[in-house]
C-alpha cells in the first residue's frame, strides 16, 4: 500500500477479474526513473481498467476515449474532478457541469482574454530577466524553487492582488493538496486554505480593490450575488490552477532542455519554432490527471461502468498514445499535430488560463536561452520528480558556465 492510500482496495462485483490492475497512480511503478515511461507501460494493458487503489476507479489508457470522454459531459460528469473525493465545497466552475457551468465561466472569463493577458505579459518578462540576472554569475540554480515557483506565482498573484510574502505558504498548501506526501495532506491543506480563502474574502468585500478576487466576489450569477460557496469555489478554483501547473511544466521543459543541446539550439537558431514547440513541450510533458464521475449507468466500448464511479484521464497517456501522434516520445518541434494534445483538457471545461499558461512558457524559453543556451544537470545530481493531480518536478538543479559569452 503505498503512503497516502488509506481506503481498504475495492473490487465491486460488475468489474470483470481480466480488468483488473493494481495501479496508483500517485505512485506509479518505476516513477522514480522516468514517470512519463512508467504510465507509457499501461498502453501494454487493457483500454479501460479498474484499480482497486483510493476506494477503486477505472483508468482509461487510449487518446482517443480519453478526448471523447473529457468531452461528453452528459455521460461523465465533471462533479468531482479529483481521485479520492474530496470533502469540500466544490471547485467552480471545474465541477460544475453545463449548462450551469457556462454562468460560472463567464464571471472569470475577462480576466483571461489576450487582451487582459497582455497586461501581464511586460510584467512577466521584466521578472523572468530580474530572476535571471540573480543567480546568473553563480552559474547554477535550484531551477524549481528559484525560477518555477517564481515566474508564474508572482504574476498570479498579483493578478489576484495578494501578498507575495503568502507565496511559501500557499504553494506548501496547494501541493499537499495536489501531490500529497502522507494520509492527511489533502485534508490539512483544505483547512489551510479555507481559513485563508475565507480571511481574504471577508478582507475584499470590506475593502474592494480591481484585482480577480475582488471582482469575482462583486459579480452575480442567475441574478443574483454569488453565495459564499460560490465565491469560494471560484477562488479555490483559480488557486489551485494558477498555484502550481505553469510552474510544474516549466520544471519538465527545463529538464528536457537540459538533457538536449540539440532542441535547445534549434529553439535558439529557429525561434519561429517557438510557438509549435511549446504546444510540442506541452504535448510531450503533459502534466495533468484529472477524473470523471460516470452519470449514469454506462456501456463503453463494451465496459459496464456504474453511476457514481470515477474514471481517471491521464492526459499524458493521450499524449503518449502511437493512435494519435507518430513516435508518441519523441519531441519534434515541427510536429504537424502538436497542439492536438488533452493538456490543457477538451470540451467545456477546456483550461481558460491556456494562453496566459503559453505566454508565460514563451517568455521563459526566450529569455531564458538569451541568457544561458547551454545548461545542464549538476553532475552527480538526481532530478526528483512526484505525482497526484500534476505531475511535477521537486528538485532540479542547473548549472552552466558563466563566463560563456551569450549573444
Ligand atoms: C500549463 C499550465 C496549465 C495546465 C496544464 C492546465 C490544465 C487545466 C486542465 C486540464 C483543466 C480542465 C480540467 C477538466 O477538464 O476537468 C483546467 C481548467 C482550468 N484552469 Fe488550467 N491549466 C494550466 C494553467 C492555468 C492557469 C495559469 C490558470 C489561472 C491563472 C488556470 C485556471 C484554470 C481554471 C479556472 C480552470 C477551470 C475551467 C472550467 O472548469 O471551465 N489554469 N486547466
Amino acid at each position: 500500500m503505498s503512503p497516502v492510500e488509506v481506503f481498504p482496495p475495492s473490487i465491486p462485483p460488475h468489474v470483470p477479474p481480466e480488468l483488473v490492475v493494481d495501479f496508483d497512480f500517485v505512485h506509479p511503478k518505476g516513477a522514480e526513473r522516468d514517470l512519463f515511461l512508467a504510465l507509457k507501460r499501461l498502453h501494454e494493458g487493457p483500454d479501460i481498467f479498474w484499480t482497486p487503489r483510493y476506494g477503486g476507479h477505472w483508468v482509461v489508457t487510449r487518446g482517443d476515449d480519453i478526448r471523447r470522454i473529457l468531452s461528453d459531459y452528459e455521460t461523465f460528469s465533471s462533479e468531482a474532478v479529483f481521485i479520492p473525493r474530496r470533502e469540500r465545497p466544490r471547485i467552480v466552475p471545474l465541477e460544475v457541469d453545463p449548462p450551469e457551468h457556462m454562468a460560472y465561466r463567464k464571471l472569470i472569463a475577462p480576466a483571461f482574454t489576450p487582451k487582459a493577458i497582455a497586461q501581464w505579459t511586460d510584467l512577466a518578462r521584466t521578472l523572468a530577466i530580474e530572476l535571471i540576472d540573480g543567480f546568473y554569475a553563480r552559474g547554477e540554480c535550484e531551477f524549481m524553487s528559484e525560477f518555477a515557483f517564481q515566474l508564474p506565482i508572482i504574476i498570479f498573484m498579483k493578478m489576484c492582488d495578494l501578498p507575495l510574502e503568502d507565496r511559501p505558504q500557499l504553494l506548501r498548501w496547494v501541493g499537499m493538496n495536489i501531490r500529497p506526501e502522507k494520509p492527511g495532506d489533502e485534508q490539512e491543506s483544505f483547512r489551510h486554505m479555507n481559513e485563508y480563502i475565507r480571511n481574504l474574502m471577508a478582507q475584499r468585500r470590506s475593502q474592494p480593490g480591481d484585482d480577480l478576487v475582488s471582482q469575482i466576489l462583486h459579480s452575480e450569477v442567475f441574478g443574483r450575488p454569488l453565495n459564499d460557496d460560490e465565491a469560494f469555489g471560484l477562488i479555490n478554483g483559480l488557486l489551485g490552477g494558477g498555484l502550481d501547473t505553469v510552474a510544474s511544466t516549466m520544471g519538465w521543459i527545463a529538464r528536457f532542455l537540459a538533457q538536449s543541446p540539440q532542441h535547445r539550439r534549434q529553439l535558439i537558431e529557429e525561434p519561429d519554432l517557438l510557438w509549435n514547440a511549446i504546444e510540442e513541450l506541452l504535448r510531450r510533458f503533459s502534466v495533468p490527471n484529472i477524473a470523471r464521475v460516470v452519470a449514469k449507468d454506462t456501456v463503453y466500448k463494451g465496459v459496464f461502468m456504474k453511476k457514481g464511479e470515477q474514471v481517471l484521464l491521464s492526459a499524458c497517456l493521450h499524449a503518449m498514445d502511437e493512435a494519435c501522434f507518430e513516435r508518441p516520445l519523441d519531441v519534434d518541434f515541427r510536429r504537424r499535430n502538436a497542439r492536438n494534445h488533452s493538456t490543457f483538457s477538451q470540451g467545456p471545461h477546456r483550461c481558460p488560463g491556456a494562453t496566459l499558461a503559453v505566454a508565460e512558457l514563451k517568455i521563459f524559453l526566450e529569455e531564458w536561452l538569451r541568457r544561458i543556451p547551454d545548461f545542464w544537470i549538476r553532475p552527480g545530481e538526481c532530478v526528483e520528480t512526484a505525482t497526484g493531480i500534476v505531475h511535477g518536478v521537486k528538485y532540479l538543479p542547473l548549472v552552466w558556465d558563466p563566463q560563456a559569452s551569450t549573444s
